[in-house]
């Protein structure tokens, strides 16, 4: 497949292995001008910025004693995998604008930043051929002023999508779409490192079993085009605006067998058209008893058939619910609210769940960016979808303290 070519152009760039490309993109970024959180009195070789004493990355040492985040030496997360993959985030311009806990956080502990709401269509493109950057703008400069990569997401997804997208012929949709591409990427060229080209383009129909109507999902884009060719059109419009940034088709669910092998179909037959796709974005949204093995298969799958694909985690949280389908489909039957306070077998088993899933992620080079949709359990989307209850899901918790699936990650020796 064609898409090597961009990875290879960004290696040659970075002079050297994607790890370096990691170090390249950002992951690790100058030392530290001093931790808005901190409160420790490192060593480190920051000078403080902040309204607390600088601690430097590395050889701050921290006296808090406590595990709270202004104990935590600033990038500790990033750091730990530096030589494996970045570590990433989705975050808000709303968390950006308030400099909230978990704005603090993202720029202590992350290297790669995923606007979670600025680069969809409906806010880039709310009326038909009007450009607005400026909502990701703040997004995306922020993130690159901490040094850190930008994930674009998404140019194409069924949701998010203001209709004006789809309407008119095959052709219209096309030349809007060709339009759309080039104009965001051209526009972002040079600060957005990777986009998801397009988003769950895979068949929901995971749930029907083999009678599903896969490879395809066959809605909105599918039905207006007729078929899939948006998603051609789509990643070689990315590729002429932008021949540096890395292209990504990204899809959840891709730990569900039949999933991943309708995921696979699409990636054959992409390849087969010459499609330039350089990478496979898993969006991992797990359960708490998800098996991570499932998740490795997942990497596997790609790695067995498209060696030289990149392979990114885009999108990790740990629902603590694990509900019957009519929950998600129309809000029945869901489980009772936990409550405010995380039930603490539940707590060690995300940091079991989130230790066996990175042991496993460390040992698959064509994995380089492993990241998380969120960074306190309050940011999470898992508290409103499928119903509004309290959910654990990440790192964080409510108060911006590291919890035990922190700990599990970031620490061999710490006993979960
Ligand atoms: O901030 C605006 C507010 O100013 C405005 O008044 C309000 C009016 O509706 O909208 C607010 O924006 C909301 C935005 O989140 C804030 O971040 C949007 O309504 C809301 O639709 C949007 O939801 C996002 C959702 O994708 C749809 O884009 C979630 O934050 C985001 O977590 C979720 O992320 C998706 C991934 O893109 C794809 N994978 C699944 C994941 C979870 O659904």
């Amino acid at each position: 497949m064609a898409e090597f070519s961009a990875r290879d152009r960004l290696r040659l760039l970075a002079g050297g292995s994607a790890m370096f490309l990691a170090g390249c993109g950002g992951s690790n970024p100058p030392v530290n001008s001093g931790s808005l959180l901190g409160s420790g009195d490192g060593s480190g070789t920051g000078t403080g910025t902040g309204t607390g004493t600088g601690t430097g990355t590395g050889t701050g040492t921290n006296t808090g004693g406590s595990t709270s985040p202004a104990a935590l030496t600033t990038g500790l997360l990033r750091d730990h995998y530096r030589n494996n993959f970045q570590i990433g985030t989705a975050l808000s311009n709303q968390r950006i604008a308030a400099n909230d806990l978990s704005a603090q956080i993202a720029a202590d502990q992350f290297g790669s930043i995923t606007p979670e709401w600025e680069l969809k269509p409906e806010v880039i493109q709310p009326t038909p051929g009007v450009f607005n950057f400026s909502e990701a703008d703040r997004v995306v400069d922020w993130a690159l002023a901490n040094g850190q990569t930008v994930r674009g997401h998404a140019l194409v997804w069924h949701e998010s999508t203001p209709d004006h997208f789809l309407q008119g012929s095959r052709e219209d949709i096309r030349l809007r779409l060709e339009d759309y591409v080039s104009t965001v990427v051209d526009y972002f060229r040079g600060r957005v490192a990777v986009w998801d080209v397009v988003n769950e383009v895979t068949s929901a129909d995971v749930y029907r079993g083999s009678d599903g109507v896969g490879p395809d999902r066959q809605e909105d884009w599918f039905n207006a085009v007729g078929n899939a060719d948006y998603i051609d059109w789509a990643f070689r419009a990315a590729r002429a605006a932008d021949p540096n940034a890395l292209l990504f088709i990204s899809e959840y669910d891709t730990e569900t067998q039949l999933k991943r092998d309708w995921l696979i179909q699409i990636l054959r037959r992409l390849s087969a058209r010459g499609v330039p796709v350089d990478g496979v974005g898993h969006q991992f949204h797990f359960f708490i008893d998800t098996d991570p093995a499932q998740a490795l298969a997942a990497i596997d799958a790609v790695d067995n058939e498209f060696l030289g694909l990149i392979n990114h985690a885009t999108e990790i949280d740990v629902s603590f619910y694990r509900d019957p389908g009519t929950c998600w489909q129309t809000g029945t039957n869901c489980l009772a609210d936990l409550g405010p306070n995380a039930p603490a077998d539940m707590l060690a088993q995300q940091a079991q769940l989130m230790r066996s899933f990175f042991d496993g992620m460390v040992l698959r080079s064509s994995v380089e960016s492993v990241s998380f949709w969120g960074v306190r359990d309050s940011d999470s989307w898992l508290n409103t979808s499928p119903v509004e209850r309290f959910n654990f899901p990440l790192l964080f918790d409510r108060d911006g303290e590291p919890k035990s699936a922190f700990h599990a990650i970031t620490d061999p020796n710490y006993v979960i």
